[in-house]
């Protein structure tokens, strides 16, 4: 089925009826719920707390605004109204957290894939999981996890997108980044984006219990924007010069260093290019 994600003039509203009648059966299948919200502290915390009261897999959350968006490393998320995307999912997972292991990186992989198939260019990831557009910040992503007694885990997916990021909000961003609108040149439909964004995440949830990271390692890898480039690794005080050799078998980043090779696991971790 073709996609209109042009927009005509004016401001388009998310809209529920139109994204849950835009997917395709298998992922309308997995959804539980479609909660659009107006103004939300932060769709992830929204979606936490639904998840404390109940909900299992399937609720997806999103928002026109966020007031307290959450971004990896403590750091704040800019959600203007009307104007990106603000989505979280739930997810139930049977056993340890070990499991989960690459989640966030085949998360990237599928909001990647989403986006080319949308038309948006230049689509690149940064390990662990920023998504690129011409090698400027697009989105990211954060996975917030509620660990059970019951051997389960309980997971929240953050995926926050620029897509016509308004001028009055520029000023709050403290990193390099474009938006959609940017990068294909003229207007797109939030609506049509998020469609193509849950007909990749609903399935990819619904299959990384059984299937792991694995099937999702080489195509990480094939949209890796750092791969064979100099760059340092900073964890905590400690800055580590190499070349990124993209990830092993856990989605930790390899570094080879002047010492040999080096992993990297994600959580405070940040890399940047050697200019
Ligand atoms: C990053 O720092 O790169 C991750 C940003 C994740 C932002 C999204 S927006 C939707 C969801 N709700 C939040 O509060 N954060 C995530």
């Amino acid at each position: 089925m073709s996609r209109d994600y042009r927009v005509p003039a004016g401001v388009e509203l998310l809209d529920r009826q139109r994204i849950e009648e835009g997917l395709q059966p298998s992922a309308r299948a997995l959804l539980a719920e479609l909660v659009v919200a107006d103004v939300l502290d932060s769709t992830n915390a929204e979606v936490l707390r639904r998840m404390k009261e109940g909900a299992g897999s399937g609720l997806v959350c999103v928002a026109e605004q966020q007031t307290a968006g959450r971004g990896r490393r403590g750091r704040n998320w800019v959600s203007p109204l009307a104007s990106n995307i603000y989505l979280s999912l739930s997810w139930e997972f049977a056993g340890e957290p070990a499991k989960l292991e690459g989640l966030s990186l085949a998360v990237g992989v599928a909001v990647a894939e989403a986006l080319r198939s949308a038309g948006v260019p230049g689509i690149g990831l940064k390990w662990p999981n920023d998504v690129l557009a011409g090698g400027a910040k697009l989105g990211g992503i954060l996975v917030e996890m509620i660990a059970g007694a019951d051997n389960t885990c309980r997971v929240v997916v953050g995926i926050g997108l620029n897509v016509n990021m308004p001028q009055h909000a520029i000023a709050e961003i403290d990193q390099s980044w474009t938006d959609v609108k940017t990068a294909m040149g003229g207007d797109v439909s939030r609506n049509a984006l998020l469609i193509s964004l849950l007909d990749q995440l609903l399935p990819l949830l619904d299959g990384f219990e059984v299937g792991g990271f694995t099937p999702w390692r080489e195509r990480w890898c094939g949209l890796d924007a750092f791969a064979g480039r100099e760059v340092i690794v900073t964890s905590g005080e400690q800055s580590t010069a190499g070349i990124a050799r993209g990830i092993d078998q856990s989605g930790a980043l390899v570094l080879e260093t002047a010492l040999g090779s080096q992993v990297f696991h994600g959580g405070e971790v940040s890399v940047r290019i050697v200019q």
